[in-house]
């Protein structure tokens, strides 16, 4: 599986971090973030995820800010994403179960490195259920998406 990573000044180290672990356990990772000492606009990086998510290059994504909700809004007014700002691991695994979340957003001013790992972790390794009622609802999102409210 390919995951896009991105962060912004606020997280270089939990990215590489988060990009070292799903690297040893042999995901390819497509880094979009800033590096250590540089400084980038959280809605800047989310777009350049988003794009690696909606093109279908890669087929996850993981956004990291100080609190993941600057990466998370910007990342879900994006056509086709579904990004899930996760601190506790049973909403990461519902994010996926039952929102089919494409793109999982988390702060690094938040988690500290260990959760982070098994956010990751538990994110790349849950399938959707495919559950008829829980497609319906996403299917109302898209709708939204569509057309407005
Ligand atoms: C940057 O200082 C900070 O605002 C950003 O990382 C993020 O937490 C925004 O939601």
């Amino acid at each position: 599986m390919k995951i896009a990573i991105g962060n912004d000044h606020a997280a270089p180290e939990l990215k590489l971090a988060v990009k070292a672990h799903l690297e040893e356990r042999g995901f390819t990772v497509v880094d979009m973030g800033c590096a250590p000492g540089e400084r980038c606009d959280y809605p800047d990086t989310a777009a350049d995820v988003c794009r690696k998510v909606v093109s279908g290059e890669c087929e996850l994504g993981i956004l990291i800010c100080g609190t993941g909700l600057g990466m998370s809004y910007a990342a879900n007014k994006v056509k086709g994403i579904r990004a899930a700002c996760c601190s506790d691991y049973f909403s990461a695994r519902l994010s996926r179960e039952h929102n089919n979340a494409n793109v999982l957003c988390f702060g690094a001013r938040v988690v500290g490195e260990g959760t982070a790992l098994d956010l990751a972790d538990i994110f790349v390794d849950t399938p959707f259920s495919g559950d008829e009622r829980h497609q319906r609802r996403l299917d109302k999102i898209t709708a939204i998406e569509e057309n407005g409210i």
